[in-house]
């Protein structure tokens, strides 16, 4: 695995890599489109692996920036992982201490590195860690997690930029016991039973998220040895265990890349399937779709998508699952940019996800926003234009926009994309779209 390059080549001059996406609008696509395992998922699991000293075998990891992040992450922990054509081999019995293995610049360069937190204290009672700090679409606190934690026997210090966690129980076990978090959190869930799992006694955790993700994690951790009962719903219990084993286990296929491709779909009116995919995880997005306009066939994981030449607006509210899911706000709003009549948008999940509309209004959009509610009053035609992708999925957003725009659109933050997408450009090329990825050298000096 190779640490992340910088973007500046220093062998001629001073230049810099303008990475950006172009995309040329108006094609029709058609043909099916392959899902890759989820980066969400994917993540947490790597993370997990930290609770075995045996080896985690993970098969349809995706080709990711952030996967190729956490590995280098958890190489630098002395952990051994291998790349073994499609199977990604994660060798634990080896790691350092906890406070050899602070890489600052590894854990600052993806806030994902957070959920190794859980697992450090459940396996050493100790934990150094950077705190993972904010990002350009909310605060991204952490109160849930420590608050939790704390709840386990863990004693926290903060310092500057980065934390000590200590179990302060007498042979640094952490404690189980029954916890109710104040909101809905992901993450916090995920750490909390990843903490809990190797703990004494039973954790109960009351208002748990419920994202397919966590099922995931849970099936995993059951198939190393863990007792954990519940994932997927807002009550979860684990039974502490001894020691966690090595396991073989294949990444969920990512319901938020799927969702992105049928919005493909839908704004260029096109008619796709894609595979694998499971639909239960989709349906609040699929209900959205029909509403809209468009109609869906199933097969065994595919699904296939028809949408009419004539989109509906609707309206929709993000929220934890199995609500609206926020990551896929910002495509779906580009699709609304195009549909016949008035849309309505709210975000409730993070506090700064709208970047994107600016952007789609370069673009032709008609898009008015006042605090968290985007109102998109749909237009025949966006035009294309130079716009920047600010996070993952405003990116992913822009693009589907240029698919269905007249003429070329250019767009920065390709690096985005490349975290959290495998092969965005050529999956869809490879369906008749017209978008490559440029790195144009820019001399500077
Ligand atoms: C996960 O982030 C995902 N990331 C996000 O995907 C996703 O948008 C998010 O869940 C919601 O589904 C990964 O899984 C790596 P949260 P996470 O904790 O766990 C508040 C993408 O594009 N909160 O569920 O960080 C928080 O402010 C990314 O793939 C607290 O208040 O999200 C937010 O409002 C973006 N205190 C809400 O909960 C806490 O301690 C949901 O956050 C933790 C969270």
């Amino acid at each position: 695995m190779n640490i992340q390059k910088n973007n500046v080549d220093t062998s001629e001059g001073i230049y810099i890599f303008k990475d950006y996406c172009e995309v040329k609008g108006g094609k029709t696509l058609n043909g099916n489109l392959k899902i890759s395992g989820a980066k969400n998922s994917a993540l947490v699991l790597m993370a997990a692996s930290i609770l075995s000293k045996g080896q985690i075998n993970l098969f349809n990891v995706p080709k990711i920036a952030d996967v190729e992040k956490m590995s280098n992450l958890l190489i630098s922990m002395g952990i051994n992982i291998k790349l073994n054509r499609d199977k990604l081999e994660i060798n634990t019995h080896r790691i350092l201490q906890p406070s050899q293995n602070l890489f600052f610049d590894l854990y600052k360069g993806l806030r994902a590195s957070f959920f190794c937190i859980g697992p450090i204290l459940a396996r050493f009672g100790i934990a150094e860690i950077p705190l993972p700090g904010g990002c350009c679409i909310g605060a991204r606190p952490i109160d849930e997690h420590i608050d939790a934690l704390k709840k386990l026997g863990v004693k926290f210090q903060f310092k500057e930029n980065h934390l000590i966690a200590e179990a302060i129980t007498p042979n640094r076990k952490l404690i189980g016991t029954s916890i109710n978090f104040k909101c809905k959190s992901v993450g916090a869930t995920e750490t909390l039973i990843m903490a809990a799992s190797l703990a004494e006694g039973k954790t109960i955790l009351n208002n748990a998220a419920q994202e397919p993700e966590i099922i995931d994690l849970a099936n995993m951790l059951n198939k190393m040895g863990g007792k954990i009962k519940g994932a997927g719903s807002e009550c979860i219990t684990i039974e502490g265990v001894e020691a966690l084993k090595g396991c073989e286990y294949s990444v969920m296929p990512d319901r938020i890349e799927a969702g992105t491709f049928l919005i493909a779909a839908a704004i260029t009116r096109s008619s796709i399937s894609i595979s694998p995919v499971e639909p239960k995880y989709l349906t609040e997005v699929i209900n959205k779709l029909e509403q809209s306009g468009c109609h869906f066939e199933y097969a065994n994981q595919s699904i296939k998508i028809i949408p009419n030449q004539i989109l509906n607006s609707v309206n929709i509210t993000t929220n934890p699952f199995p609500g609206f899911p926020t990551d896929l706000q910002a495509p779906f709003m580009a699709l609304m940019t195009t549909a016949s009549g008035v849309s309505k948008i709210t975000e409730t999940v993070f506090e700064n996800r709208m970047h994107h509309v600016k952007e789609l209004n370069r673009m032709g959009a008609k898009i008015l926003l006042k605090d968290n509610i985007a109102t998109v009053i749909g237009v025949k035609k966006l035009q294309g234009s130079s716009v920047i992708g600010f996070d993952l999925r405003a990116t992913a957003a822009l693009a589907l926009a240029g698919l269905s725009a007249n003429g070329k659109t250019i767009i920065q933050g390709l690096e985005h994309l490349e975290r959290g997408y495998e092969n965005f450009a050529s999956k869809l090329t490879n369906i008749g779209a017209d978008i490559i990825n440029q790195k144009k050298k820019i001399e500077l000096g």
